[in-house]
């Protein structure tokens, strides 16, 4: 290292030191693995290119760079959009024909594809899926998003690996070393207890906790699929050495890692298994880490849990842990909004997420990669008079298009058959009629579902937060049935929604009349609307509005001198409205038509942008 690289590290170090070795002695009090980690993140800042050390330096001056209106993300399996690496890189001019500059690259190291687990079950944390590149082209394609003001992200699937990696097979060959790194019980009786309070992942899919392995006469603890041993973070070695496959990451040029499933890396008997006192031990110390090595990269932490549960993984301010958080509570309601025409539990959800400090970022989504559960606020529910089983089997029967006036297309997931429950899949134009009315032929209906479509859309994009796309929504894509034919997929209906890019159907984006054209030249504005006006800065004050009609949902934003007000409308009927307080001329932002907020129409499934400067 050069003497000012080695000042910069020293520095860096120094800031977190005495916090590093409180936190790894509580956990470990072992000082010569202390010793070891130490030695790793200096090795793994030696070899930090110079491009990616530029980088830090500027984000450690602009620390909220992330919070920026300008981020817009989209996640896409690489396969299923470009072939593979290089096809994503030909083809990044997409991203910013769409504005988008922050690119969720699904897994992709490597993996056995009939025990991956979409990727989640990694077999190498330090190479590429052999048909999807090599760490060569992830880097160039790294670098290439650089250039063009991309930020990347990928997964770290920290919580365990799969039964083809190394250590797990060395592990099964009965090497003590290896086996230390993993949950292996001889003796039934523990794992038994464990299943007396660890809640199943998979009910359907892959139930129980733990694996029977014939062949080494063991059980291993199994938390999601059989495939996917847990790590024992108990093991300072399993937590140096996974340190350093972040950091082996992190320096391929990424921006974002996502640490997978944090919230289940503890174990402990006798507990759920989840959230433990230690996880937060850990993300913090990961956090500590990234910024002595790596300060331009930010964590993103998939915490798919109850609200008082996912604040927590912000840390404090004096001691934080992720940058960003999923914001899985308003995306489920929202699918509850759509299901049920009520937008009060959606309203109360998004005051809540307003009256937290303004550095915790959530990243905003529609739906992800994963199935959509039914995590609402069920305490509100049943003062609205929504009892929890009965409304969940509305909610899944509403997407499946049974009840309700529904046009969802969708299938269940993992509907446990002992408690009745299930989570759900499909795709967002799916979910909100398009497919149906397609079919149909019917086109009013898929007018009406279009809009809808842009009206979820609109309102992810007026929260507080980093809106996340996923890959295919933007030209309105249905759900792909093909996975059903595949026999390493039949059985996850995930796959319903992580169909292959429709490059046929993207060539009508530019198209109006089009259902491509419509959603990508829609998103294309707002992208246009939320990058440019002052009112979408993060700073910005941010509220939720009474419009006297629970169909509507209203949200207002200002900063510097201009307001915006969006009004969505959850419902198939045109809505009158007023909203006394908001007096004068505004103009609608996506058309430039002015209005007053007197009286005003809301046309069914819906919305308003509308403006008004100081
Ligand atoms: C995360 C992923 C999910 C995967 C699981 C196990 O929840 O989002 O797709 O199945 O982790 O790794």
């Amino acid at each position: 290292m050069t003497i000012q690289d080695e000042t910069i590290f020293r520095r860096r170090l120094t800031r977190h030191m005495d916090e590093l070795r409180w936190l790894y002695m509580e956990l470990y009090n072992d000082e010569g693995m202390f010793d070891q980690l130490c030695a790793d993140l200096h090795r793994f800042a030696e070899a930090r290119g110079d491009a990616l050390k530029a980088r830090d330096l500027l984000r450690e001056a602009d620390p909220g760079w992330y919070q920026s209106q300008e981020l817009v993300g989209m996640m896409l399996y690489i396969d299923n959009f470009g072939g593979n690496l290089k096809g994503v890189r030909g083809n990044l001019p997409y991203f910013t024909e769409l504005g988008v500059n922050c690119l969720h690259l699904m897994p992709f190291l490597n993996t056995v594809p009939e025990r991956s687990d979409g990727g989640y079950a990694v077999s190498d944390f330090r190479t590429v899926r052999p048909d999807l590149g090599t760490m060569a082209d992830l880097e160039s394609l790294t670098a290439a998003c650089h250039a063009k003001g991309i930020q990347v992200c990928m997964d770290f699937v920290m919580n365990h690996t799969s039964e083809d990696h190394e250590w797990a097979k060395r592990a099964r060959r009965g090497e003590q070393e290896y086996r230390n790194r993993y949950f292996f019980y001889t003796d039934p009786a523990i794992p038994a207890e464990y299943e007396k309070t660890v809640p199943q992942v998979f009910p359907t899919t892959a139930p129980g906790n733990f694996t029977w392995l014939e062949d080494c006469g063991q059980y291993v603890m199994t938390t999601f699929y059989p495939y996917q041993w847990d790590l024992n973070y108990r093991n300072p070695r399993v937590f140096n050495e996974m340190m350093g496959n972040f950091l082996f990451l992190a320096n391929r040029g990424m921006d974002i890692i996502r640490i997978d499933a944090v919230p289940y890396i503890w174990k402990q008997l006798g507990t759920g298994c989840r959230n433990l006192p230690q996880v937060h031990t850990i993300v913090r110390m990961m956090r500590m880490i990234g910024e002595i090595v790596c300060p331009s990269v930010i964590l993103l932490g998939e915490v798919v849990m109850e609200p008082v549960k996912v604040v927590p993984y912000f840390g404090t301010v004096d001691k934080p842990e992720c940058h960003l958080l999923y914001n899985v509570t308003t995306m489920c309601t929202t699918w509850h909004t759509v299901a049920t025409r009520d937008t009060r539990l959606l309203r109360k959800q998004l005051d809540s997420v307003n009256s937290l400090p303004r550095q915790y970022t959530f990243l905003n989504y529609l739906r992800c990669h994963d199935d959509i559960g039914w995590g609402l606020d069920y305490g509100t529910l049943r003062s609205f008079g929504m009892e929890e089983i009965p409304h969940k089997k509305y909610l899944n029967d509403y997407f499946l298009g049974l009840t309700g006036g529904s046009n969802s297309r969708g299938e269940l997931y993992n509907d446990d058959p002992v408690t009745g429950d299930a989570r759900f899949c499909g795709t967002t134009a799916s979910l909100c009629g398009v497919e149906k009315a397609a079919a149909e032929g019917d086109a009013s209906a898929l007018d009406r579902a279009l809009r809808f479509d842009l009206t979820l859309h609109a309102m992810m994009f007026l929260q507080s937060g980093i809106p996340m796309l996923f890959s295919g929504d933007e030209i309105a894509q249905t759900n792909d049935y093909s996975y059903k034919a595949d026999p390493d997929k039949a059985a996850d209906s995930r796959y319903l929604h992580r169909g292959k890019m429709r490059w046929d159907l993207a060539q009508r984006r530019e198209d109006p009349s089009a259902p491509e054209g419509r959603i990508f030249r829609g998103l294309q504005t707002l992208n246009e609307i939320r990058r440019h006006s002052p009112a979408f800065s993060p700073s910005a004050d941010i509220w939720t509005l009474d419009t006297g009609d629970d169909g509507l949902l209203s949200i207002g934003r200002y900063a510097e001198g201009q307001k915006i007000i969006g009004i969505f409308n959850f419902t198939e009927w045109d809505k009158r409205v007023t909203l006394p307080y908001d007096r004068g001329v505004f103009t609608e932002m996506l058309t430039g038509e002015s209005y007053t907020l007197q009286d005003l129409t809301v046309p069914a499934y819906g919305f308003y942008y509308m403006e008004q400067r100081f």
